[in-house]
C-alpha cells in the first residue's frame, strides 16, 4: 500500500524533542526523512538518559523511528557544501536549534529560497518575535510561559508542569501541520514558504480553555471550579483548579478501591447533566434527582464538594476498572487513572498499533508509541531509529550520485567523519 507522504523528502535538522517529533510523524506517514547529525555525537539525546551504557538512549530511539541518519559537519566546507546539495533534494528543511543557529551556518532564508524555491523552511523557536526571541527554551519553560504552568496544581500549591509534553511533543505536531499545509499550499503555487511555530504560542494555543476562563472572570466567579463552593474568593487572574473539569460538565478524581496502597487507583467521574438521574440511583441518592438544590447543572455548582464527596464513597467501592464498567453501562463519562505499566501491558494497545515493540541492533527490543492518527490508505510501521550515521554512505551514493571516488574524498575531508556501515541484523 502506498503511503500518504511518499515521494516528499525532508531534511531533519532537528534535536531533542520537539523537531524530532514532527519528523517523525511525517515519516510514519510516508516522507523519506534524513536525519542531519554531528560527526561524532549526533543528536544529544543519544546520550541522554541513557539506560544501557553505550547505547541509543530511549530518549532518542523513541522520537527518532522510521528515518535515516547521515553525519554532516556543517561547518566544514565540504560538509556545507553536501548540505546544500542535500537542500537541493529535498522539499522541507526542519530545524529547531537555538535562535540564530541555521543562519551563523549560513543557511538563510533568503539564500535558501534563491537555492531551492520551492523548499519549505520549518522551525520550532521557543518564543515568537519580541523581547524573547533569542532565548533558549525546553519544555517547562515552555509550560510556563504558555500559561500551563500557572493554572496546572492546587490552588494554594506551587505552579506545576504536566508529565505531557505540550511545549515540545505539542509544538512539533503544530510544526507537522504547518507543513503538510504548506506542501498542499505549493502544489498550487509551486512555492515553499516558512513555516514557525513558537512553543509558548504551541502551549497557549493547548490552554485556550483558560483564555476562555480569564476572560470569564471578568464577569463573575467561574461557578464550575471547586473554589466556588468552597466560598473562596477569586483574585484576578485564573487560579489553578486542581483535577476540576476544564470543561463545562465538572468532574473530579476519586478514590476507588484500594488507593490505599495502589498509587493510581483513582477513576476521572464526571457529573454529565444528561445522566444525572442515574448518578443519583448509582450512588444511592435518588431524592437528588428531584432535589431543586441537586437538580440542575446550575445548582449543583455550590454543592460540588458535598456531591463528589457522596461518589467518591460509592467509587471506594471498587476497583477502578469495575467501575468503569458499571458506569459505562449508564454511559457516565468516566475513566480509570492508568499507570505507565497498565499502558504498556494494555492489549488493546499493543492490537491497535498504538504501543508497539520495536527490535533495535544494539538494544534488543523496546516499547514505544506508534502513530497516534491512524489513516486507512496509509498505515504507519514503525522501524526503529537509526544508529548515528548509518545511511551516510547510502544518502551520499543515492540522494546525490556520489560516487566511490568523491566518497573517499569526502571521507578524507573530515566532513562527514566515518561511515557507519552495520554487519547485517
Ligand atoms: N554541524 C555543525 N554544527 C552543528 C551541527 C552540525 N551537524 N548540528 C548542530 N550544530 C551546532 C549549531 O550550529 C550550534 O552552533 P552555534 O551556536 O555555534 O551556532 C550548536 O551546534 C548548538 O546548537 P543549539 O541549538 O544552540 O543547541 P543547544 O544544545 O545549546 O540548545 C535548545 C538546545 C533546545 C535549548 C535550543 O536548540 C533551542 O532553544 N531550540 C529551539 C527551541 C526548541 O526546540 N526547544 C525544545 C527542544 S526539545
Amino acid at each position: 500500500m502506498s503511503k500518504a507522504l511518499e515521494g516528499v523528502r525532508i531534511l531533519d535538522f532537528t534535536h531533542v524533542q520537539s523537531g524530532p517529533t514532527c519528523t517523525q510523524l511525517l515519516a510514519w506517514f510516508g516522507a523519506d526523512v534524513i536525519k542531519v547529525e554531528r560527526p561524532g555525537a549526533g543528536d544529544a539525546t543519544r546520550q541522554q538518559l541513557q539506560d544501557l551504557p553505550g547505547v541509543d538512549s530511549l530518549y532518542f530511539t523513541m522520537l527518532n523511528h522510521n528515518k535515516r541518519s547521515i553525519t554532516l559537519d556543517a561547518k566544514n566546507p565540504k560538509g556545507n557544501a553536501i548540505l546544500w546539495r542535500l537542500i537541493a533534494e529535498c522539499d522541507v528543511l526542519v530545524e529547531n536549534f537555538a535562535p540564530g543557529a541555521l543562519d551563523r551556518m549560513g543557511l538563510t532564508w533568503e539564500k535558501l529560497q534563491a537555492a531551492n524555491p520551492g523548499l519549505i523552511l520549518a522551525s520550532v523557536k521557543g518564543f515568537g518575535p519580541g523581547r524573547y526571541q533569542d532565548c533558549k527554551v525546553y519544555e517547562n519553560v515552555a509550560q510556563c510561559v504558555g500559561g500551563a504552568a500557572s493554572t496546572t496544581g492546587w490552588r494554594d500549591g506551587v505552579p506545576m508542569v504536566s508529565g505531557a509534553q505540550i511545549g515540545d511533543s505539542g509544538t512539533g505536531l503544530h510544526l507537522a501541520l504547518g507543513i503538510v499545509t504548506a506542501l498542499y499550499q505549493r502544489t498550487q503555487t509551486g512555492q515553499g514558504q516558512r513555516v514557525d511555530c513558537a512553543m509558548q504560542d504551541g502551549v497557549l494555543n493547548l490552554c485556550r480553555v483558560k483564555l476562555r476562563d480569564q476572560q470569564r472572570l471578568g464577569h463573575g466567579p467561574l461557578m464550575e471550579y471547586s473554589q466556588y463552593g468552597e466560598g473562596v474568593p477569586f483574585g484576578e487572574a485564573v487560579p489553578r483548579a486542581g483535577n476540576d473539569s476544564g470543561g463545562g460538565q465538572p468532574g473530579r478524581i476519586l478514590k476507588c478501591k484500594g488507593w490505599e496502597q495502589d498509587p493510581n487507583a483513582y477513576i476521572y467521574f464526571i457529573t454529565q447533566g444528561a445522566v444525572w438521574g442515574s448518578i443519583c440511583d448509582i450512588i444511592g441518592e435518588p431524592g437528588w434527582k428531584d432535589d431543586p438544590a441537586y437538580a440542575t447543572p446550575k445548582a449543583r455548582l455550590p454543592h460540588l464538594n458535598e456531591i463528589f464527596t457522596r461518589i467518591e464513597a460509592w467509587t471506594m467501592k471498587h476497583d477502578k476498572f469495575e467501575a468503569m464498567d458499571i458506569l459505562n453501562a449508564y454511559e457516565i463519562p468516566c475513566g480509570p487513572i492508568l499507570s505507565m505499566k497498565e499502558i504498556a501491558e494494555d492489549p488493546m494497545l499493543r492490537a491497535n498499533g498504538t504501543v508497539v515493540e520495536v527490535e533495535h541492533p544494539t538494544r534488543g527490543a523496546y516499547l514505544t508509541v506508534g502513530n497516534p492518527i491512524k489513516l486507512s490508505a496509509s498505515p504507519t510501521e514503525v522501524t526503529r531509529a537509526p544508529l548515528l550515521g548509518e545511511h551516510t554512505d547510502e544518502i551520499l551514493r543515492e540522494v546525490l550520485g556520489c560516487t566511490d571516488a568523491e566518497i573517499g574524498d569526502i571521507l578524507g575531508s573530515g566532513a562527514v567523519g566515518g561511515v557507519h556501515r552495520i554487519a547485517a541484523e
